[in-house]
């Protein structure tokens, strides 16, 4: 078996002449190759040990020249000499022979360079072999490529696709800078699975084309907006408000400055309970009775609800010699109930309080998750969940219930029956804003994906987020990502954010985020032997995520506005409805 890093005379910088727990400064000795070393290139140094070289990532490049007195003319003339150095950042070790195994790179270090020790430029064939180390198990057409690497374009960039998907990753970039691609890409590798398991929560409707045309390779779902409520067509997904919990129907409804706001609560709460209770007694579900709580998801009547409500808001009590007296609850619902009344008939709202009929019946929700998560009669693994039309003050209670309904089915199912899966949640910082800025609404939403990022693991739930404004995203979940695939990013903020978590021995190479061109990404994480500059592959013409870029110049000088289609654009608004 030949070693898969074989160097030659040619290959050779120079030597160790400095060591530091991260850091290691190199002399070089061989002046061609400096010319053509730069920052982010790979090489290698030899340890005491045979089997194992260490791996770095060169950080900076310094030509020094010193003023040496000449030693053959007796005058005092200055001769100026040129030394050259290398930083290089330790990143991991490579283990040719590794126990039983041989071929290994590991993380960290075990055994440091000694002084002198000798330093080579990993690249070519070298380079190609040791970046195939990580896919070198995985067939072919099943491995997750999402490029090729910048600093020697012949080599795939592989990801470790369990470990990519396992403890949540995060796409971050500038808008433009190529996250939806990326996303697009990453779903057509995904897809060539047999089982794959993704949910997308698409905000603007761009991932369509990947549900269409010749090729589709996803399922999809549109959250019902006002056009869809009379005649749905069976894409429409409708989000009932009784599979909400207590608290996130409340964060909805509830004006927690009424002073009445602790009756409203608690009667709202009671009648709830007492409606579910019914409907389990007319399915027959006696088992269910036993345990149920006000949260469990079991359709009711909204409009029971509301008169029982009523009925508290009006009622009088009765009083000494039966006359009657101020009633317990008498005028205390009422602002409540105008809330309520101004939520039902308000269209928008109507995906979760105009639902159909069928989406009122017991088997509705059991159906709609083998929908989203079963695999059925040939069903797509990856289902596009668009939220275009979904109200943005309410854009995070329905991503936070509808993440926390697949998560707890995905709990509530006994384990050796789970199957993983993802939810990937495009412009994240639309639903999962960083704490101290959210309303109730959004913390309630919130604190259901903070769940999932810290608890999904054990599941085999777990989250991708992608985001313009890393800076604006929940830390909480930022920091429970392990794999992060980073894009052109030019704000300070962002930038400030995103060197945080990163390991120190990487702080160095946000740097070159401003100066990465749209499709280029700087990918860092477990899925990846070394954080690594990738240039990213596009997915399919026919998956592109409608997000095109417009040119403006060009269409400036070549489309004439359309007269007709801003009239109709304007009726449109009014019906709250595309035609
Ligand atoms: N990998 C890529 N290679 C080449 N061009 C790309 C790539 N990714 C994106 N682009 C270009 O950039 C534009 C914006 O990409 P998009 O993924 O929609 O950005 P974002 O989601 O970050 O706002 C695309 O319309 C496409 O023209
Ligand atoms: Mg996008």
């Amino acid at each position: 078996m030949a070693a898969l890093l074989n160097f030659v005379e040619n290959d050779l910088l120079g030597s160790v002449i400095q060591v530091d727990t991260e850091q290691i400064i190199v002399e070089i000795e061989n002046e061609i190759i400096l010319n053509k070393i730069c920052v982010g290139n790979i090489v290698s140094i030899e340890t005491s040990k045979q089997h194992e070289k260490l791996i770095a990532l060169v950080d900076k490049v310094t030509r020094k020249y010193v003023d040496t007195l000449s030693e053959e003319s007796d005058a005092d003339e200055l001769k100026v000499s040129s030394a050259d150095y290398i930083k290089v950042s330790i990143i991991g070790t490579y283990h040719s022979v590794y126990g039983s195994e041989h071929d290994i790179f590991k993380r960290g270090v075990e055994t440091f360079p000694q002084i002198e020790s000798k330093c080579y430029c990993v690249s070519g064939q070298n380079l190609q072999n040791f970046m195939n180390i990580l896919g070198k198990n995985v067939n072919v057409d099943k491995r997750l490529k999402i490029g090729t690497f910048m600093i020697d374009m012949g080599a795939d960039a592989v990801l470790d696709g369990n470990k990519f998907f396992q403890r949540h990753a995060a796409i971050l970039g500038s808008t433009g800078s190529g996250k939806s691609w990326c996303v697009a890409n990453i779903l057509e590798k995904a897809s060539k699975l047999k089982y794959t398991n993704i949910i997308v929560f698409d905000m603007h409707g761009e991932y369509q084309s990947l549900s269409e045309g010749s090729d589709p390779i996803a399922k999809r779902y549109k959250i019902a907006g006002p056009g869809d409520l009379d005649t749905p067509n069976p894409d429409v997904l409708f989000l009932p408000y009784w599979i909400l919990n207590r608290e996130e129907l409340l964060s909805m409804i509830l004006d927690r400055s009424d002073s009445n706001a602790p009756n409203q609560a608690s009667r709202f709460t009671l009648h709830i309970r007492e409606l579910k209770e019914e409907t389990l007694q007319k399915e027959e579900k006696t088992d269910t009775i036993e345990t149920f709580t006000v949260d469990s998801p079991i359709p009711f009547s909204m409009e029971d609800l509301l008169k029982r409500l009523k009925d508290d808001d009006t009622r009088k009590g009765i009083g000494a010699n039966n006359k009657p007296i101020k009633g317990d609850w008498e005028g205390k619902l009422t602002r409540f109930i105008a809330r309520l009344e101004t939520k039902l008939e308000d269209r928008t709202y109507g995906f979760m309080f105009k639902p159909l009929d069928e989406a009122q019946l017991y088997g509705w929700l059991g159906k709609t998750i083998c929908n989203l998560l079963g695999y059925q009669d040939g069903q797509m693994g990856i289902k596009i969940i668009d939220f275009s039309e979904v109200p943005s003050d309410v854009l995070p209670v329905v991503t936070g219930t509808l993440a926390r309904l697949l998560y707890d089915v995905q709990f509530w199912m006994n384990s050796d029956n789970r199957t993983p899966f993802t939810i990937v949640c495009d412009e994240a910082h639309l639903y999962l804003p960083i704490k101290e800025d959210a309303e109730s609404v959004q913390k309630q939403a919130l604190s259901n994906f903070e769940r999932i990022a810290k608890e999904g693991r054990k599941y085999g739930v777990s989250i991708l987020v992608v985001s313009q404004r890393p800076a604006d995203v929940s830390k909480t979940i930022l920091s429970q990502c392990n794999n992060f695939v980073v894009l052109r990013l030019t704000n300070e903020r962002d930038k400030g954010v995103i060197k945080n978590l990163l390991p120190d021995s990487l702080k160095s190479t946000i740097e070159f985020l401003p100066l990465l061109d749209v499709g280029e990404a700087l990918v860092v994480g477990d899925a990846i032997l070394l954080p690594s500059k990738i240039i990213l592959d596009k997915p399919l013409d026919c998956h592109r995520p409608i997000s095109a870029t417009k040119d403006f110049w060009d269409e400036w000088d070549n489309n004439e506005p359309d007269n007709c289609a801003i009239n109709e654009a304007v009726e449109a608004l009014r019906k709250q409805c595309r035609m």
